[in-house]
């Protein structure tokens, strides 16, 4: 059997260009979604899905985000000596719950580039990727969905989701066969980043969920730039595949899309709507509207 996934890479060193002017100084990562910053979703998940070591690739104005996953003393001090208990443990929790480790991008030079990065803590074994914009709510935590399919069927494994046509020069494509229609396992033929409606050879896009093989690190360090000028996982993915199987699987579960400011402006109205003390507020807000 393969050895258990327990480290999970974020790759949070992005600019936020498309949040602008909010992240100018202000991590796109720790934008709230409701109550928590976005990267805490993708973070528990991880940890919900049996790792804990958190290694988050971070950049310029991204100090917030290891402040966030540290203690605070002064914090908990001052919320046990109110008796505020309740507060108390929700903030200790959040440092307690895995081992956080940072890695500076000094550029941003694309995701295969931040993937790059944590090659010194990752080399040695498969581990687990979660692109923090992509906040999946699911009964089994879409991470762990893949890492079932690397323990059955060993390899690499992305998630991936069926988009409109109009929406695929958004994402990676898969051309892909299907090895087992009831679980949505699908085994990965080829892969292209950002194609054109005309080019893109499915529906079928690649989810910010990745178990990735360590070979991964050779392979980005002489992949070159691709799309966009940037260094894309997608390159290297499709290296991958000539070397070992990379498998898909479609995962059960919701997707909020907090990569741009539509869709997480819609993330915070939705998971609102969702949460009992919230949806009153929302509804009293906007029922004047209609
Ligand atoms: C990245 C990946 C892309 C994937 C997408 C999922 O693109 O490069 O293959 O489909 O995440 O969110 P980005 O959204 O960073 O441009």
């Amino acid at each position: 059997m393969s050895p258990k996934i327990s480290r999970c890479l974020f790759p949070a060193a992005g600019l936020g260009t498309r949040f602008l002017p909010v992240t100018k100084e202000i991590a796109k990562e720790m934008l709230p979604l409701v109550n928590r910053p976005i990267i805490s979703y993708g973070v528990e998940e991880a940890v919900n899905s049996g790792c804990n070591d958190i290694v988050i690739i971070t950049g310029r104005t991204k100090r917030s985000i290891e402040d966030y996953f540290d203690r605070s003393f002064e914090l908990e001090n001052l919320l046990k000596s109110k008796g505020s208990i309740k507060l108390y443990e929700i903030i200790h929790a959040i440092a307690s719950m895995a081992n956080f480790m940072y890695v500076r991008q000094p550029e941003p030079l694309g995701l295969g580039h931040a993937v790059l990065c944590g090659e010194p803590i990752c080399r040695d074994s498969y581990f687990g990727v979660i692109l923090p914009d992509d906040v999946i709510k699911a009964e089994s935590p879409a991470l762990s969905q893949l890492i079932r399919v690397h323990e059955k069927l060993g390899g690499s494994v992305i998630a991936l989701e069926e988009v409109p046509r109009s929406e695929v020069s958004r994402y990676g494509i898969v051309d892909a066969d299907v090895f087992d229609e009831t679980e949505g396992i699908y085994k990965i033929r080829d892969m292209v980043e950002k194609p054109s409606v005309h080019e893109s050879p499915s529906r079928l896009a690649i989810i910010g969920r990745y178990i990735l093989s360590p070979k991964i690190f050779k392979i980005l360090s002489d992949t070159e730039a691709g799309i966009g000028g940037e260094l894309q996982l997608t390159d290297a993915l499709r290296r991958l595949l000539q070397e070992e199987p990379v498998w898909g699987v479609i995962y059960k579960g919701e997707r909020f899309d907090c990569g741009t400011q539509d869709g997480w402006f819609a993330a915070n109205v939705k998971l609102a709507m969702e949460t009992p003390e919230l949806r009153r507020i929302v509804i009293e807000a906007v029922k004047n509207f209609f």
